[in-house]
């Protein structure tokens, strides 16, 4: 009898340790559903199932602004703007996560103040913006007192911009729409579109060799 009993609690042991190791298991795959280097441009769309793989954390800034970033995404932003600070660089977020709905009163914005021409070049179409995908980080800066927001000032802002992309890579960013590259990414420059790819060796890649997502993604095909 007691040798059953013995036999029966050894089962029922290995029964818990086999159901908290499956568990570990899914909770360790769920954490790896997100690609972090997903490519989403006028060719290439978000995912159908991208919702379901992300987890999108509120980020709250010190302008009291709440925004809505992927988890590692955030968690690395915020490495990424206290290292600036510590330079005396100020960033700060100014457009993040967008649903398609929001992607759509943007571009409805663009399209009265600027024109098609103008929106077609600085805006995604409802669908295919890389801010659907949560990876995406659009900043402002603050300099000397003055938040600088606004594209064209921003662009101006060379020297401080080229402080901050150098350090986009030790965070795993890169930039997504560099100059020079706007038949590859189909976008005009913007100098304050950051993407988040979880890498910190290939972010250093792609920006010391000054490529695209795009470009570096074809040499690994
Ligand atoms: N500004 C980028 C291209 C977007 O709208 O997603
Ligand atoms: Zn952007």
């Amino acid at each position: 009898m007691r040798r059953i009993k013995s036999i029966f609690i050894l089962f029922m042991l290995s029964l818990c340790l086999f159901t908290v190791s499956s568990c570990r298991k899914t909770e360790k795959k769920e954490e790896t559903l997100t690609d972090y280097m997903v490519l989403v441009n006028k060719q290439s769309k978000l995912p159908e199932d991208w919702e379901s793989r992300i987890e999108l954390v509120d980020v709250y800034t010190s302008l009291d602004q709440t925004y809505k970033v992927e988890k590692k995404t955030a968690e690395a932003y915020e490495k990424l703007r206290q290292a600036l600070y510590d330079e005396h660089i100020i960033i700060a977020l100014d457009s993040t996560y967008r649903t398609v709905t929001q992607q759509q009163e943007i571009w409805d914005e663009f399209l009265v103040e600027y024109g098609e021409e103008y929106t077609k070049t600085y805006v995604a179409v409802p669908g295919t913006s890389e801010h659907h995908t949560g990876l995406a980080v659009d900043v402002k800066v603050v300099k000397d007192g003055v938040i600088i927001d606004e594209n064209d000032d921003m662009t101006a802002e060379k020297e401080l911009f080229s402080k901050i992309h150098a350090k986009l890579a030790e965070f795993g960013f890169i930039l997504r729409y560099p100059v020079g590259k706007e038949d590859i990414t189909g976008y005009g420059a913007e100098v304050w579109h950051f993407r988040y790819i979880d890498s910190v060796e290939i972010a250093k890649e792609i920006m010391d060799k000054g490529i695209t997502l795009e470009e570096y993604l074809q040499t690994k095909q």
